[in-house]
């Protein structure tokens, strides 16, 4: 493998923010891409004009997590870009929440994800992990009734952030988190019907990816709002 090759791993590619990202980092034929999603199907449909991107079925609220990531990332040796971009929302007045709902915004917003990332860093060297957050649960932004199970897994995905880079400050691995405001993708349109964000998928996945290629070179441990709403 060339040096100048980078692995990259996004995490919930098969639709929205994610599915832009690997298209735009599939243009560069150095970089591999491993696009992980449960939706197999609907991946390999939308990569299969690129040769570069390696499509697996990967459930975040399955059990072993860690074990079916490693299992992944052997083929690849190495990595060099991991973006946490899967996300599942639930809408429901906090009263209505089950317990289910609460559990599976946690087990696939932050439980899945450090799992992944558990098994991602054995992988790194020299690295920069990307977290995709909520405005809704970055500390004094505008929050959204009904979002309580969501807002506060995201919350604690940029607490995740923090405690990482702490420990890992004296490597070259790396991470960040965006906590993103509305951006104009299936799941805000399941969440928030008629809503109209002032982004595409497109545009956010443009800024994101420019991020995890030189983001790491200003910022380690940042939880970094990227949102056109006040506050
Ligand atoms: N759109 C917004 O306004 C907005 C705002 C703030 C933050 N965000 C965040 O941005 C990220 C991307 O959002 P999006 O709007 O592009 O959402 P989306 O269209 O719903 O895409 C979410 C992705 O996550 C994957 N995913 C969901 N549950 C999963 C699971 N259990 N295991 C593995 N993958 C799973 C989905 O794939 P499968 O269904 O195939 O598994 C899909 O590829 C999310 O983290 C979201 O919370 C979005």
């Amino acid at each position: 493998m060339m040096s100048k090759e980078k692995v990259i791993v996004v995490l919930g590619a098969s639709r929205g923010i994610g599915a832009s990202i690997v298209k735009i980092f599939a243009q560069n034929n150095d970089f591999q891409i491993i696009a992980l999603s449960r939706n197999l199907s609907r991946m390999q449909e939308q990569f299969e004009a690129f040769d570069n991107v390696y499509s697996y079925a990967f459930d975040l609220s399955s059990v072993n997590v860690r074990e079916k990531a490693e299992e992944i990332f052997t083929k690849f040796k190495k990595i060099d870009i991991l973006i946490n971009n899967a996300g599942a929302l639930v809408n429901k007045p906090f009263a209505e929440l089950s317990h289910d709902d609460i559990s599976l915004s946690f087990q696939v917003n932050i439980i899945g994800v450090m799992g992944v990332t558990q098994a991602a860093v054995r992988f790194m060297s020299q690295a920069h992990i990307v977290n995709i957050s909520s405005i809704g649960g970055f500390q004094g932004s505008v929050k959204f009734p009904g979002l309580s199970a969501y807002s506060t897994s995201k919350a604690a995905l940029c607490g995740f952030t923090e405690l990482f880079a702490e420990e890992y400050k004296d490597t070259a691995i790396t991470m960040n988190c965006l906590c993103l405001g509305a951006v104009q993708t299936e799941m805000l349109e399941e969440a928030f019907p008629g809503y109209v964000a002032p982004l595409s998928a497109d545009e956010m996945a443009s800024y994101i990816t420019e991020f995890a290629l030189n983001g790491n070179k200003w910022m380690n441990g940042k939880i970094i709002p990227v949102s056109l709403t006040t506050p």
